[in-house]
């Protein structure tokens, strides 16, 4: 039996998906990208999941992007609309999910590699890794969400440049641009994101779960509209049980525990 394109894992409250096509330096085809879409559905129905985790297999490579050969093998404008379609429903999934994602990236992340960590939350990258958008050296462009997003989470010069060029750059330029939270030695990635991964899951689910629907809300919105959200987010919160327990705990001088109610 072939091995899966994702492999799925849990460690206490941290879920993980490896991308697995060693072989395509983890490139995504369709079929992978449906299985991603598959997986994350598990994990975010499963509650005793409260961090997921995205990473490659092996060392090499995140994604190294699109899977090229499978692009280049469809032809008619009915294929290609079906991989833009499947590539941004699951991005998309991937930035609103209810839940907070990490990507630990090792290795090429290029294409839809960059575009895809463009939608998680927190990103560590490898001191080895290499990001970058080259679709336009295939006569392409960033075009699974990777136009848009990244425009709007650098500035904007630097995203043109980005994009007009498809040059690939280091981690540290990475770091530097905003594009990535931190770089590890490659030793330490995964030890690295877990420890951040456990340390976020011990925070509250649902208070988590209603920021990040607030920012992503807030993101499209003026901002008298976004601070009315807020303000009817915040009460929401306000009102939870893990609320009354941190604040107790503080009170009280202890650790709280969160249950996510
Ligand atoms: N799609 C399909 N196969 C890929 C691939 C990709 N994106 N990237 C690498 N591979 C395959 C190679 O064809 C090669 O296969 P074979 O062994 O069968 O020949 C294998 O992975 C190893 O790759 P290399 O021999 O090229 O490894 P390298 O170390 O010399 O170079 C690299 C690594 C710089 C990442 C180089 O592989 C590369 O440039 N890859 C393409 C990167 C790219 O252009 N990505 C953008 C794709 S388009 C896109 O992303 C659009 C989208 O999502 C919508």
């Amino acid at each position: 039996m072939p091995e899966p394109t994702i492999l799925r894992s849990t460690k206490g409250p941290v879920g993980t998906l490896t991308i697995n096509r060693p072989q395509a330096l983890n490139a995504l085809d369709i079929d992978t990208l449906l299985a991603l879409e598959r997986e994350l559905t598990a994990l975010e129905a499963d509650a005793s999941v409260r961090v997921i985790v995205f990473t490659g297999a092996g060392d090499k490579a995140f994604i190294a992007g699109g899977d090229i050969a499978d692009l280049n093998s469809r032809q008619g404008l009915a294929h290609y609309l079906e991989f833009a379609e499947i590539v941004h429903r699951v991005f998309r999934r991937i930035e609103l999910c209810d839940k907070p994602t990490l990507c630990a990236i090792s290795g090429w992340a290029l294409g839809g590699g960059t575009e895809l960590l463009l939608a998680t939350d927190i990103r560590i990258a490898a001191d080895h890794a290499r990001l970058g958008l080259p679709e336009i050296t295939l006569g392409l462009f960033p075009g699974a969400g990777g136009s848009q997003r990244l425009i709007r989470q650098v500035s904007p010069c630097k995203a043109k440049e980005l994009m007009f060029i498809g040059d690939r750059i280091t981690a540290a330029e990475a770091l530097q641009l905003g594009l990535i939270n931190r770089v590890v030695e490659k030793e330490r990635l995964l030890e690295e994101t877990m420890a951040l991964a456990e340390r976020i899951a011990e925070k509250s689910p649902l208070v988590l779960k209603l920021l990040k629907r607030t920012l992503a809300n807030g993101a499209d919105m003026p901002l008298p509209a976004a601070l009315a959200h807020e303000q009817a987010m915040i009460g929401l919160v306000l009102d939870t049980r893990d609320a009354h327990e941190g604040c107790a705990a503080f009170l009280e001088k202890r650790q709280p525990t969160f249950e996510g109610r």
